[in-house]
């Protein structure tokens, strides 16, 4: 159907192409105080990171613009022993692995977790405008081809629902809902920080969601221009910061996708959460 758009399965997952070496991923020696940030993709990743970082960094905003590849260690692409073993405390891994390609180690109550979660509608739509630019696995297909995609489990890292459901029963992991960021961002953030051991107070807070807001973390995102392996995936500069708003999927969805989404959800997902789709 017009989908020329590149992954290859494994373990029964799909999988990116440049998905390359996970012999690293699953295999390294953890910290108690390692902090694993796992999503599906278009979930709100990046914002979240960023949160983190800045709470478990005392809110050093100067530096989170300075460190940009020392930050998080990045574990999709395979990433080498030595940039595991040499990182400072606490790491921050980032991920959208499933959770099968992660350190078995990651399950036990002392690893904290972080999972992020979006509605399936909003993350499918940022998805389709996010495969289109790029480069060597883009995607040509229509908005309902990627809706019969979804529906074959076979998005990136897919079966959507099984990535959903074997993090959020993990114990020690923290649910970041999309929504909830965007609709209570105080109280949200209030309870991250709880989780990684920071009492926030209302003004560093309010410092956290402005100095994340979304039109300061796109301005950001021009630095990444300069990053010689973003040009070889993606065909734009700006590709992580488009809308970031609740129901963009209204402009997008007819009313046989949308229930077809929400059908294919409710059949397989077994976390019960009642997904917010309007803002
Ligand atoms: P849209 O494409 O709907 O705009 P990820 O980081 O997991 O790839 O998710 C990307 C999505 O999160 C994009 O959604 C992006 O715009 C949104 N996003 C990123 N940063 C944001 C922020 N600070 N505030 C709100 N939305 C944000």
């Amino acid at each position: 159907k017009g989908t020329k758009y590149g992954m290859k399965i494994r373990d029964g997952v799909y999988l990116p192409n440049g998905v390359k070496n996970l012999s690293n991923s699953k295999c390294f020696k953890l910290r108690d105080d390692d902090i694993f940030i796992s999503s599906f993709p278009k979930s709100g990743t990046t914002w979240t990171n960023e949160l983190v970082w800045l709470i478990i960094h005392n809110l050093d905003f100067e530096s989170s613009q300075k460190n940009l590849d020392k930050k998080f260690i990045w574990l999709d692409p395979g990433v080498s022993t030595k940039i595991i073993d040499d990182a400072d405390s606490p790491r921050l891994f980032i991920n959208h692995l499933p959770l099968q390609f992660l350190p078995l180690e990651i399950k036990s109550e002392n690893i904290k977790k972080i999972y992020v979660l979006r509605n399936p509608k909003d993350m499918l739509v940022s998805t389709f405008h996010f495969y289109r630019k790029l480069v060597r696995d883009e995607f040509t297909g229509e908005l309902e081809d990627l809706v019969d995609i979804f529906e074959e489990g076979k998005t990136w890292y897919g079966p959507w629902w099984s990535h959903v459901d074997s993090f959020v029963t993990l114990p020690n992991t923290f649910l970041v809902i999309y929504e909830n960021l965007i609709k209570k961002p105080n109280e949200t953030i209030k309870s991250l920080g709880e989780f990684l051991g920071k009492n926030l107070n209302e003004s560093e807070i309010e410092f956290l969601i402005e100095s994340t807001s979304f039109k300061k973390m796109k301005e950001a995102e021009k630095t990444f221009k300069d990053d010689s392996r973003h040009s070889k995936i993606f065909k734009s500069d700006l590709i992580f910061f488009r809308k970031g708003e609740i129901g963009d999927w209204k402009n997008y969805f007819d009313e046989v996708m949308s229930k077809r989404i929400e059908a294919v959800v409710e059949k397989n997902l077994k976390f019960k959460v009642n997904f917010i789709y309007d803002n």
